[in-house]
């Protein structure tokens, strides 16, 4: 399954590669121009407020080549032709997550608010969770006066792969050379999403004495614990009291005052390259890790020992000791230093998969991918937001209310009980309207790929209940 988002994304990509900049109200000879590449003109809006007539255009790709968001442009229709860009990525935002706003697609949707203000979207927003990427899409309720208002992604939900890690690090004096253990730190902690919601790592070194380096609690972001990590001194030191360092760092640096979080799992990672002085304490201090349901991994720097060309035998046994069971899981060597890099993709892939594994919905498929925005339409009582990508692309519309939003389950658009399915994603929501007949308001979406041949389904709200009306079937097999 991971790869499905890939062909979905494409299917965006090469939609928005059909459009170009172009020229509205062609009796008066306005133009407004941008760039091509940006997809500048991607969607167009009739625009007023207190302040007189505006064009909105889209540019879903604006920003490249490194800041690629999209965003959307206000116009003046005053004869000047100036555009200028609303800035909508930066203050559209969810709080306490991971965001990925890069390749978002801001402004591929953009709809005019009938009292008011515009709403647009990017469906390609995502959010991580560890090592899992989660594209739910957004959308921008913005003002007549062009601030927005809120924010709106219903399929963004809190991580809950959550993780404690704490390294205890060997400085005594034989580890050499330094940079290779935080350059080793460095490339283990760019894969992680540090964040208080999400892992926390702390850093204890230890040689005769031992040091907090960092609480669990002391960062709260990626880059401010790769700073801080980069910036670690060898504290040396002539004896190496192992079993001190880890029942410091199991006693100390798993508190609650350090930032350890109740009920989170708890992750060790234990490096050194040399026998300890204290080891007649290691299976006390290992047991008593057990007990508190510490996990462990243990790594043996084998440098000084090759360099020496003293036997490594003895310092395996050790490490092997520290490690939590399976051992071939828990365990590393590495023959130097400066090959300590080279364990960090097998060691971070160890500790992800306890991430996932721990978590009950790793990858389920309802939200997660749902690209909530894709289309967009005000109807007189509930904004209806196309979400193609939710339920494995069978797709869906949320439909949001100013004090309710409604994320129809996964069978609330079922309407072939008694037929037999393709199991083909039927990307439901790639379009959405609504009509008013009698009185009544009546919601209709598209869903272009159902069974091969396309629907359309015309539905009622009767509370958050879906009530189907009518479907269409398309003609033509795609
Ligand atoms: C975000 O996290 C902070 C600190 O954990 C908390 O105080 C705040 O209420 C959270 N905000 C939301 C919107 O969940
Ligand atoms: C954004 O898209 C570009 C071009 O397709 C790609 O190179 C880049 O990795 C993408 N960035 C993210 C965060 O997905
Ligand atoms: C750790 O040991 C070093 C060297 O003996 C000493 O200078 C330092 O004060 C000790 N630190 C602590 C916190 O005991
Ligand atoms: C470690 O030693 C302490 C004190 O002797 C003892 O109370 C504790 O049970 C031991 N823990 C384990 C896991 O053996
Ligand atoms: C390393 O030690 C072994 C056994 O003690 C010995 O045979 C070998 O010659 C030594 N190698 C070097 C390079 O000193
Ligand atoms: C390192 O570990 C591997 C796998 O456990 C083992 O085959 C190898 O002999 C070890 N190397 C040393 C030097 O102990
Ligand atoms: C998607 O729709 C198909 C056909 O109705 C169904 O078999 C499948 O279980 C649905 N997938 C999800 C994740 O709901
Ligand atoms: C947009 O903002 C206005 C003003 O805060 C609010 O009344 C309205 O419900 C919002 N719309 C949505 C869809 O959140
Ligand atoms: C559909 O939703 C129901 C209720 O949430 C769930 O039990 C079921 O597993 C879902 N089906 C699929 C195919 O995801």
């Amino acid at each position: 399954m991971c790869c499905a988002p890939a062909v979905h994304f494409w299917l965006l990509t090469a939609l928005l590669k059909l459009s170009e900049a172009f020229n509205v109200d062609v009796k008066n000879g306005l133009s407004f121009s941008g760039s091509v590449d940006d997809m500048f003109g991607y969607t167009v809006q009739q625009f007023e407020n207190e302040e007189g007539k505006w064009v909105l255009i889209g540019s879903p790709l604006e920003g490249q080549p490194t800041r690629r968001t999209g965003d959307v442009y206000k116009c003046a229709v005053n004869g000047q032709s100036k555009c200028t860009k609303v800035n909508l990525p930066e203050s559209t935002t969810i709080a306490n997550v991971t965001e990925v706003k890069e390749n978002m697609t801001m402004g591929s949707t953009l709809v005019t608010n009938p009292n008011g203000g515009f709403m647009a979207c990017g469906p390609l927003y995502a959010y991580r969770c560890g090592s899992l990427h989660y594209t739910t899409g957004i959308c921008s309720n913005v003002s007549s006066t062009f601030q927005v208002l809120n924010s709106i992604a219903p399929g963004v939900q809190e991580c809950t792969t959550q993780l404690d890690l704490v390294i205890v690090l060997d400085g005594s004096n034989s580890v050499y050379p330094w940079f290779s253990v935080t350059e080793f730190l460095q490339k283990l902690f760019q894969k992680m999403t540090i964040h208080p919601s999400q892992t926390q790592v702390s850093i204890v070194q230890y040689g005769e004495n031992v040091t907090h380096e960092f609480n669990l609690n002391t960062h709260s972001s990626t880059e401010s614990v790769l700073r801080a990590a980069s910036k670690i001194k060898q504290r040396g030191g002539s004896s190496t009291l192992t079993a001190l360092g880890i029942d410091t760092a199991r006693k100390e640096a798993f508190s609650e005052e350090r930032g350890a979080r109740r009920g989170v799992k708890k992750v060790m990672v234990v490096v050194t390259d040399g026998e300890s002085h204290d080891g007649y304490r290691l299976p006390n201090v290992t047991g008593e890790c057990d007990r508190d349901g510490i996990e462990t991994y243990a790594i043996a720097i084998l440098g000084s020992y090759n360099r020496g060309n003293i036997s490594t035998e003895n310092l395996v046994n050790e490490i092997l000791s520290i490690a939590s069971k399976p051992k071939e899981k828990h365990f590393f060597n590495v023959s130097e230093e400066l090959a300590l890099s080279t364990i960090v993709e097998s060691l971070g892939e160890r500790i992800f998969a306890l991430e996932a594994t721990s978590e009950q919905q790793a990858v389920s498929f309802e939200m997660e991918m749902s690209q909530t925005g894709f289309s967009a339409h005000y109807s007189k009582d509930w904004v209806m937001l196309g979400a193609v990508g939710a339920y494995d692309w069978n797709g869906t519309v949320v439909m949001i209310k100013s004090d309710d939003i409604v994320i129809p389950g996964n069978n609330s658009f079922k309407t072939m009980a008694q037929e037999k399915n393709e199991p083909l994603a039927a990307y439901l929501g790639y379009t959405v309207s609504s009509a008013s007949i009698y009185g009544e308001q009546i919601y209709i979406a598209g869903q272009p790929r159902h069974n091969h041949i396309g629907q359309v389904i015309i539905y009622q709200m009767d509370g958050r209940k879906i009530n189907i009306l009518q479907t269409l079937k398309g003609e033509q097999v795609i």
